[in-house]
């Protein structure tokens, strides 16, 4: 499968929550050498620093609600103006409503395609309760799926992994509820741009792979 000239691709990854954005977004931004963007992660990041954002976030993030869309707009605006995405970038987790992606429009950002990853809600479920992640560099795994070499620590850095605080049973729930309400009217939305790649996210991690590149290649 090749790729030539096709390297400078700005990607949106859409799914559920736990559908699997966060880990081929990183697959992809590896291959591609563009990086991969996740709203989530710069908010987690804002939290632990207890910036102003983070203040703001933090109670919408532990709730398992959106946080507002002209905070999240002005993160990703911030972001995209740096100087590594003018090759390209993968957005894991943004747009997530109608109105972000209206921004993204907006801010006169041509989207290539939009990589929907399809998964069932109880598949959703064992894969939130069974993530780990590394607090350092943020590297995710799963107890079963995607296990680290010695089960304990991050392959990458060594740092003892963790759950992510709102991969709780509750969370998990209103998570799915939010991303049923106002995330998944983005599936129409990008069908009816005509980019929209339609990925069945229940597969292996690696199936799930070949399907995006292949899909990516067409
Ligand atoms: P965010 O961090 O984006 O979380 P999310 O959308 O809930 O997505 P996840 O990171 O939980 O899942 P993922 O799809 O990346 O799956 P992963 O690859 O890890 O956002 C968190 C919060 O921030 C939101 O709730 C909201 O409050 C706020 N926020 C963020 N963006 C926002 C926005 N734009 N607007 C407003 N608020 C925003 O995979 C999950 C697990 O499954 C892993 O363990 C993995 O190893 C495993 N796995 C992956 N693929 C497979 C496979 N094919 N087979 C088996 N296991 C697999």
């Amino acid at each position: 499968m090749t790729f030539e000239g096709e390297y400078n691709m700005k990607l949106i990854m859409l799914g559920a929550p736990g559908a699997g954005k966060g880990t081929q977004a990183q697959i992809l931004s590896e291959k591609f050498g563009i990086p991969s963007i996740s709203t989530g992660a710069i908010i987690r990041g804002a939290i632990k620093n207890e910036t102003p954002t983070g203040k703001l976030a933090k109670g919408y993030i532990d709730k398992g609600e959106l946080v507002p869309d002209q905070v999240v707009i002005g993160i990703i605006k911030e972001r995209l103006s740096e100087p590594d995405c003018k090759g390209g970038f993968i957005l894991d987790g943004f747009p997530r409503t109608i109105p972000q992606a209206e921004a993204l429009y907006a801010m006169g950002i041509e989207i290539d395609k939009v990589v929907d990853i399809e998964v069932d809600d109880d598949q959703i479920i064992k894969r939130l309760s069974g993530r780990r992640e590394c607090p350092v560099c943020g590297a995710t795994y799963h107890i079963e799926n995607n296990p680290t070499k010695d089960g304990k620590t991050c392959d990458k850095c060594h740092a003892q992994l963790v759950t992510r605080k709102d991969d709780n049973p509750e969370t998990i729930k209103s998570r799915l509820d939010v991303y049923h309400s106002q995330t998944e009217p983005l599936i129409e939305f990008y069908k009816g741009k005509g980019n929209l790649l339609e990925i069945d996210g229940g597969k292996t991690l690696s199936e799930a792979t070949e399907d995006i590149l292949k899909a990516l290649s067409d």
